[in-house]
């Protein structure tokens, strides 16, 4: 495998509308991304994940483009881009951009055109089909956000498809010019020097629409390969695909460096286990081998070919903390623990907004609070089929995209020093407790917490490029494993659970004739100059470390 700029970064997501607020008008913008750069350099990352900015009626939050090549008024002007881009560089970060292509919002010019009669050289850039002969969709396929995938366009006597909002239809990408335009605009944004992009649920474009195959169609690679040829490859860039239905098989396939497609796809495998049968408004509980089983399968299967990106959450999950950690009592030592076991893995780690402090999800009372279109179309689909309110409210602060989206929390200040004005969403509630200021302030910072992780694989390469092997696999409550190479190996155990755990180190292979050498982090375990291989060692709630092995 030949070694990228990337396999030793660390990407930090940034949704732009929550935060922070240069000019009171209540939502998050360039610049005051501008004034955060300092504190993102201090952290340590290397590249941003910048979540859309461009003009859009804001829909899906931007999810929704109107137009490519602007940005939106309430996130500033290109020249604000710009500095944001160059002011970025001089800080050694580079800017991932979101390309969102499944399709666009249906204020582009280009839908406008297409819906202005079936003869619009437009009209194919979009996917258009007639009625059945019942006046019904041509299709019983469902929106991924609820309701049907077909809109009717009463003008044009046609419906067309939007996997998403009816404001978003999809692009056809059996159209060759579709693809002509999106190059052209992607290499417009090279030019402009961008770190890369973000492929918006890029699985979906090789769909098959007649045949009812919407994800991993069969297009789809040939399409990236394109893709990859005639805009990236020749940049070295850093591209992330969002591909909820990967299997290893398929991410090897988009991630493998002889392919000539991604540099690496997020999988969500062990994002749904705790969606019962797929259904993200039935939540279940963690099953922690269940969840090291996946992990491991994934660490092992995309060990030599392909790569993984390794996340807890991002602007469409509930709070790392919150979902996998303990958000009460054990809210920073279980955050730290969190940052361990997915910062000494394999892969591109990234960091959502916020987690770096150990922000929680929010759970709003009242349906109102929530602003997300997910979750309010799926409120009404599910009452409508007879959930209670209480109980969708439940499923709400669980999994609403919301939790992810509250302003970041700077301070203590009002709406926690996100803005002047009034925000676009509520603040969470807990902001006075938790905000950056007292996290730097505190002694068990989780900030430093991470900054220390993002130096330590920086400074050892066993965490980049090193095997992994996995450990107590059948344990219920501890996560753990190896990391080794020829010069190293290092030993990562975290509790992931509220209970003292005991651990004989001595049951597993992989560690005899080895004993404890230095230790690289840890979050305050209590009981570790005690530890050695030979002997059982007692964990407290959330305990984490990595230790070198000799
Ligand atoms: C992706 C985005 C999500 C958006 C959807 C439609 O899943 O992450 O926020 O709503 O695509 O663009
Ligand atoms: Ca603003």
């Amino acid at each position: 495998m030949e070694q990228k700029w990337w396999h030793n970064s660390v990407v930090y997501q940034i949704y732009p509308r929550s935060f922070c607020d240069s000019n009171g008008d209540g939502i998050g913008d360039l610049n005051g991304i501008r004034s955060k750069l300092d504190y993102l350099a201090e952290l340590g990352i290397d590249v941003i994940w910048l979540s859309p900015v461009y003009q859009s009626p804001m829909d899906d939050n931007g999810y929704d483009i109107s137009d490519y090549q602007a940005i939106a008024p309430e996130f500033g002007g290109m020249e604000d881009m710009e500095a944001l881009l160059s002011e970025a560089k001089s800080l050694g970060i580079r800017i991932v951009m979101d390309l969102v292509v499944n399709h666009t919002s249906d204020e582009h010019e280009w839908f406008k055109q297409a819906c202005q009669s079936k003869d619009s050289p437009y009209r194919d850039y979009y996917v258009w089909r007639d009625a059945r002969e019942d006046g019904s969709a041509p299709s019983d396929m469902g929106s991924i956000f609820g309701g049907s995938a077909w809109q009717w366009h009463e003008e044009t006597q046609q419906y067309y498809l939007h996997m998403f909002s009816k404001k978003q239809p999809d692009l056809n990408w059996e159209n060759p010019q579709v693809h002509q335009e999106v190059h052209t605009m992607m290499n417009w944004w090279i030019e402009k020097g961008i770190g890369g992009f973000r492929l918006d649920v890029i699985d979906l474009i090789g769909k098959e629409i007649d045949e009812g195959i919407t994800g991993n169609g069969p297009r789809l690679h040939p399409l990236l390969r394109e893709m990859n040829q005639a805009t990236f490859g020749s940049h070295d860039l850093l591209t992330v695909g969002e591909t909820w239905d990967a299997t290893p098989e398929i991410a090897k396939l988009y991630s493998d460096q002889d392919r000539e497609e991604l540099s690496m796809v997020f999988q969500f495998e062990h994002i749904t286990l705790t969606w019962d049968q797929g259904d993200k408004w039935s939540p279940l509980p963690l099953d922690l081998p269940a969840f090291k089983q996946v992990l491991t399968k994934w660490q092992l299967e995309l060990g030599d070919t392909g790569w993984n990106s390794l996340f807890w959450n991002n602007h469409d999950l509930p709070r790392a903390v919150s979902k996998y950690g303990h958000d009460g009592e054990y809210r920073v030592k279980s955050a730290q623990m969190l940052a361990t076991v997915l910062h000494c893995l394999k892969g591109t780690p990234y960091v959502y907004q916020g987690e770096e402090i150990g922000m929680t999800n929010v759970k709003f009372d009242r349906l109102e609070q929530y602003k997300d279109i997910e979750s309010l179309n799926f409120y009404k689909v599910k009452t409508d089929a007879g959930v209670s309110h209480q109980d969708m409210m439940t499923a709400l602060g669980e999994n609403s995209r919301d939790n992810a989206r509250t302003p970041m929390q700077w301070s203590a200040e009002p709406q926690a020093g996100f803005t002047a004005g009034t925000p676009w969403i509520e603040v969470n509630s807990n902001y006075r407790d938790i905000n950056v200021e007292s996290d730097q302030r505190s002694e068990t910072s989780i900030f430093q917490h991470y900054q220390a992780l993002i130096k330590m694989r920086r400074e050892h390469e066993v965490f980049v490029y090193g095997d992994f092997i996995p450990l107590f696999a059948d344990n219920k409550r501890v996560f753990a494993y190896l990391r080794q190479n020829n010069d190293q190996k290092v030993l990562v155990v975290a509790n992931f659970s509220a209970e003292l755990v005991t651990l004989d180190l001595s049951s597993e292979l992989p560690l005899k004739g080895l004993s404890l050498g230095a230790l690289l982090s840890h979050n305050h375990v209590a009981s570790l100059s005690a530890m050695d291989t030979k002997s059982t060692m007692t964990l407290n709630a959330y305990d984490c470390f990595a230790i070198t092995l000799e």
